[in-house]
C-alpha cells in the first residue's frame, strides 16, 4: 500500500549505510496496529548484530537505537508520513490517518480482483493432491485432501509463482485388482447407470469382494475351501494383470475410467482444474529402471537373488540415530513398491516439468513414506530435493463414527454434498421465499457448498475434523455461510445506494472515523500480507481465519455505523466505498478459499 514511501526511505537507509560502511541486514517491516495512527516499524538489531559480528565493538541494543536515530536525521520529510520515530532500536512511520485510510480503500477499488497479488516469482510450483485411487469411491476424506490442494494451489499462485495442479491416482495394486476379480466373476457385463451410481458401485464390489475373500469366526470347511479358492482366482488374475493379458487389462481400463469419470464430475463441482494426470501404473515401468541407476549410483544395495534391492537411508546419509530406516526398492521378484514409483514420479516432476518446488498434500499417515522419498531424492542429489514438502492433513470422521472403506461405512462426499445443497434450499423457501426461483439453486449450491469447505479449511490441517453438517451450515460462528453472509450484506447496502461511479473519486476519509471502520480499514492493508504468509507457510487455515476475521469485522460495522443514513454527504460516500472495498476483499478471500461469494442469500 505504501510501497512507494517504504521504497524511498529504504534507498534512504541503504544510501546512508553505505556511506558509513554500515553492513545493512535485510529491512523487514511489520505493521504497527491502529493507536491513534498507523504505521509501519523496522529495527536495526540485525545490522548492529552485523557490526558486531564483523569485529566492531559494539553493545547490540545501544548501537540499533544509535543507528535508528541517524538514519531518522537523514530522512527529513517524507510525503504521506506523518511522523517519525526512533525508539529502542526501531525505527517507527507513521501515517497520516485520513491518508492511510483512502490509500488503502483505493487500492482495492483500484486492484479489485487482482487485490493482494504478490509480484510474479522465479519459481515452479507443483501442487499434487485429489488423487484418490480408482477402484473405490471419492468420500469426505478425499474431499478434505482436494479442498486442501485446490486452496494450497490458488494461494501460491496468487502470491505469484507458476503452479502446476497435479493429480496421481493410485490405479494398481490388490485393491484394485479385488474389485477386478469380483466383477469378472458375477457381474461381468453388467453397469449401473450415471456417472456417480457407476463409480460408487466399484466401491460397493470393493465391499462385497472384501467380505468374500476373509477369513470368518468359526468357517466351516466347505467356507474355507470356497474363500481360499477364490483367493487362489484373484491371484491369478494379479498375474495375468501383471502379464499384461489384453482381456484383463481391458477389463481393468474400462473400470478404471468409470472411478475417473465420477472423480472428474466431483473435480468439476468443485471447479478443480487439474493440469497434469500421472498414474502409478504409468510411472511402474520407470520405476524399474532407476533402481538399476541408484544401484550404480551407490545408493541403492542389490541383495539379489537372496534378498532386495534395498536403500539404507540413514546410514547412506550418516545420521547416527534412526530416522528414516531401511526400505525396499524392489522386490527379490522384481516388483517395485509404493516408495519405488515415487521416486520416479518425482524425478518426472523435477525433469519433465521443470518443478523447483513440489508440494504433496497426503493423508498425514503416509509422513513417513514421503519423508523418505525426499530423503532418497536428496541422496540422488536432486537440489529441490530441499523444497519438497508434505502437506498432511488428519482424518474426517462424522458423530456417529469412523469411516472404513473395507467394511463399507464411507461417507461419500456427493450424497454430504447433495444434502448440504437440500437443507440450503429448504432455509431459501422458509427465510428468503421472496429470491427468485432461478436463483435459488445457484444460492444453495454457493452456500451448500461453501459450508462443506469452510467446515474443512477452519480447522488446522493436522488436527483430525469431527464433520458435522448442521454446525457447518450456520450463520453464526466459524462458518462459510457467516462470512458469504458478510458479502451480501455489503452487496445490499450497495444496490440500495444506487451509486454508480463508486470508484471515480477516492473518497476523503477526514472525519473522526469510528473504531468499527478503523478495525476494518486495518484488515483489508493487512490481506496481500495474509496472502504472502499462507501461501510461504503452505497453510490455508491462514487464509481462512483472514476471512472469517473480515467477516466479522465487517459484521459488527454493519450493525454499528450508519452508511447509507450518515449524517453527512462525504462521510456517506467514504463509507460507501469503504463497503465497496471490503466486499472486494471478502470476495479475494473466499476465491482463494475456493468459495464462492454470492450477491443474495
Ligand atoms: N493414491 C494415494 C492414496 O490414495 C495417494 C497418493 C499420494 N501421492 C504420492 N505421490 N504418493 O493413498
Amino acid at each position: 500500500m505504501f510501497d512507494r514511501e517504504q521504497q524511498a526511505i529504504e534507498s534512504k537507509i541503504r544510501a546512508y549505510c553505505a556511506d558509513n560502511d554500515i553492513p545493512l541486514a535485510d529491512l523487514k517491516w511489520t505493521p504497527i496496529p491502529f493507536s491513534g495512527e498507523w504505521g509501519t516499524s523496522t529495527s536495526f538489531f540485525q545490522t548492529a548484530a552485523n557490526e558486531a559480528r564483523s569485529g566492531k565493538k559494539v553493545n547490540v541494543p545501544q548501537r540499533a537505537q544509535e543507528l535508528a536515530e541517524s538514519v531518522k536525521a537523514g530522512l527529513g520529510e517524507i510525503e504521506g508520513i506523518s511522523r517519525i520515530e526512533a525508539v529502542k532500536g526501531y525505527l517507527n512511520l507513521y501515517f497520516s490517518t485520513a491518508e492511510f485510510a483512502q490509500r488503502v480503500v483505493a487500492t482495492v477499488l483500484e486492484e479489485k480482483a487482482d487485490f493482494g497479488r504478490g509480484r510474479p516469482k522465479s519459481e515452479r510450483v507443483m501442487v499434487e493432491y485429489a488423487q484418490p485411487n480408482t477402484h473405490h469411491s471419492f468420500h469426505i476424506g478425499h474431499y478434505r485432501n482436494a479442498i486442501l490442494g485446490e486452496v494450497l494451489s490458488r494461494l501460491v499462485e496468487f502470491a505469484g509463482f507458476e503452479t502446476i495442479r497435479a493429480s496421481y491416482p493410485g490405479d494398481l495394486g490388490l485393491g484394485v485388482i479385488t474389485v477386478l476379480w469380483i466383477y469378472d466373476k458375477f457381474y461381468r457385463g453388467q453397469e449401473p447407470e450415471g456417472i456417480h451410481e457407476r463409480g460408487q458401485w466399484l466401491l460397493k464390489l470393493y465391499v462385497e469382494a472384501t467380505d468374500l475373500l476373509t477369513e470368518k469366526e468359526n468357517e466351516t470347511p466347505e467356507e474355507k475351501a470356497q474363500r481360499e479358492a477364490y483367493d487362489a482366482e484373484r491371484r491369478e488374475l494379479y498375474r495375468r494383470w501383471d502379464a499384461g493379458d489384453p482381456e484383463v487389462r481391458e477389463l481393468w481400463r474400462v473400470t478404471r475410467e468409470w472411478s475417473l469419470d465420477e472423480l472428474r464430475d466431483i473435480l468439476r463441482m468443485l471447479d478443480i482444474d487439474i493440469d497434469v494426470w500421472f498414474f502409478e501404473s504409468e510411472v511402474d515401468e520407470s520405476a524399474k529402471e532407476i533402481v538399476d541407476e541408484l544401484i550404480a549410483k551407490g545408493i541403492a544395495d542389490d541383495e539379489r537373488p537372496e534378498g532386495a534391492v534395498i536403500v539404507k537411508i540413514d546410514e547412506k546419509l550418516g545420521l547416527k540415530k534412526e530416522k528414516y530406516r531401511t526400505n525396499v526398492l524392489l522386490r527379490s521378484d522384481g516388483t517395485t513398491l509404493y516408495l519405488t514409483k515415487d521416486l520416479a514420479l518425482a524425478k518426472i516432476k523435477f525433469e519433465k516439468y521443470g518443478v523447483d518446488r513440489s508440494i504433496y498434500v497426503v493423508d498425514v499417515r503416509q509422513s513417513l513414506h514421503l519423508q523418505q522419498t525426499f530423503a532418497i531424492l536428496k541422496l540422488w542429489g536432486f537440489p529441490q530435493a530441499e523444497k519438497c514438502y508434505h502437506l498432511g492433513y488428519g482424518f474426517v470422521s462424522l458423530p456417529e463414527g469412523a469411516m472404513s472403506a473395507r467394511r463399507g461405512r464411507v461417507v461419500l462426499f456427493k450424497d454430504v454434498a447433495d444434502e448440504a445443497v437440500r437443507r440450503v434450499l429448504a432455509e431459501i423457501a422458509q427465510k428468503n421465499p421472496d429470491l427468485p426461483e432461478a436463483q435459488r439453486a445457484d444460492v444453495a449450491r454457493a452456500v451448500g457448498l461453501g459450508a462443506l469447505a469452510y467446515a474443512m479449511l477452519s480447522v488446522d490441517n493436522n488436527k483430525d475434523i469431527v464433520f458435522d453438517l448442521d454446525e457447518a451450515l450456520g450463520f453464526e460462528g466459524r462458518t462459510g455461510p457467516y462470512i458469504q453472509n458478510a458479502h451480501v450484506r455489503a452487496a445490499s447496502i450497495l444496490r440500495k445506494s444506487k451509486t454508480e461511479s463508486l470508484e471515480v473519486e477516492p473518497a476523503t476519509f477526514d472525519y473522526e472515523l469510528t473504531s468499527h471502520e478503523i478495525q476494518l480499514i486495518e484488515l483489508l492493508s493487512r490481506f496481500p500480507a495474509a496472502v504472502e504468509q499462507a501461501a510461504d507457510e503452505y497453510r490455508p487455515l491462514v487464509m481462512a481465519t483472514y476471512a472469517y476475521n473480515l467477516a466479522s469485522a465487517f459484521h459488527s460495522f454493519y450493525h454499528a455505523v450508519p452508511v447509507l443514513q450518515a449524517e453527512r454527504e462525504n462521510i456517506r460516500d467514504a463509507r460507501l466505498q469503504l463497503v465497496a472495498a471490503a466486499k472486494q476483499t471478502l470476495a479475494n478471500a473466499l476465491a482463494l478459499l475456493g468459495i464462492t461469494a454470492p450477491e443474495v442469500m
